[in-house]
């Protein structure tokens, strides 16, 4: 019998663990502790190196789903959505781990980063250039079956595929913004929402560029939705508050 253990794939690594995963690679991306400007700095690295791989693991799948969207495919695509919209969920979270740097140790850690800034993240980069895509494919969707955003909304139960949809891509939007909400607090924490950053962005920009939204269209078919339903109300019939 053969020996389980003994690795079969090609590649670097004394497992098949670690030649499928290369291991050896992947942990040899960050600096030794003899580099490092401070302790905190292998937190800072991981932080982002992880962060990076999880929006390119989101935006892949929300491209996927760009795709089922066009093909009107609406079941795949929102369970695509939602797998994507779940990854998005822990670059979100690693914010806070950074907030755990003091400022006068990061400014050490930002010593070394040059001209480094995260307008240049290929992942963000990534989930601005799919996000406009995706709200372009669901309007085509909308003109095919010829229906607005409201109908999609007031026919839900008929039109449920569309809904899922629309109701996913909120959700993306959402997290793009709670990613800008959070990322904003912990530059204002670590070094200060009155100076500029290491690309020359004012740390002020950061809070513009929160007042952007993927699809304005599906936030605003609530307001219509709740002052429909307050007319209703006043005319003395049924709606909800
Ligand atoms: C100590 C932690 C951090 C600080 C102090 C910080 C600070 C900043 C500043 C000042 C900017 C404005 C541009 C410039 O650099 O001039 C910026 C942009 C940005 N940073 Fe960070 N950042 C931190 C961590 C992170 C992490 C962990 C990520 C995850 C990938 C990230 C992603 C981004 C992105 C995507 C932008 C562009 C924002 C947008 O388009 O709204 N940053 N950051």
């Amino acid at each position: 019998m053969d020996d389980l253990r003994k690795p079969i794939l090609p590649g670097k690594g004394a497992s098949d663990y670690e030649r499928y995963l290369r291991t050896d690679e992947l942990l040899s991306l960050q600096k030794r502790p003899e580099e490092f400007l401070h302790k905190d700095e292998l937190t800072f690295q991981v932080v982002h190196q992880a962060s990076e791989l999880l929006l390119k693991g989101a935006a892949w799948e929300l491209e996927r789903a760009h795709e089922h969207i066009s093909e009107g495919d609406f079941a795949n695509a929102a369970a695509l959505l939602r797998r994507g919209n779940h990854m998005l969920e822990f670059p979100i979270s690693l914010l806070h781990v950074l907030e755990t740097i003091t400022p006068y140790d990061y400014h050490l850690i930002r010593a070394g980063l040059g001209h480094g800034s995260g307008l240049d993240s290929p992942g963000f980069l990534a989930l601005l250039h799919i996000g406009p895509r995706l709200g372009e494919a669901f309007h085509e969707e909308l003109r095919k079956a010829n229906v607005s955003v409201d109908d999609v909304y007031r026919r839900h139960d008929e039109l449920f595929g569309l809904h899922d949809v629309a109701e996913r891509l909120l959700d993306f939007d959402e997290r793009v913004h709670l990613f800008r909400f959070h990322h904003l607090k912990l530059a204002q924490r670590i070094i200060g929402g009155g100076v500029v950053g290491t690309m020359g962005t004012p740390v002020e920009v950061l809070h513009q560029r929160m007042e952007h939204l993927f699809y304005k269209e599906l936030w605003d078919v609530r307001n219509q939705i709740t002052a429909r339903a307050s007319e209703m109300l006043e005319k003395g019939g049924a709606g909800h508050q």
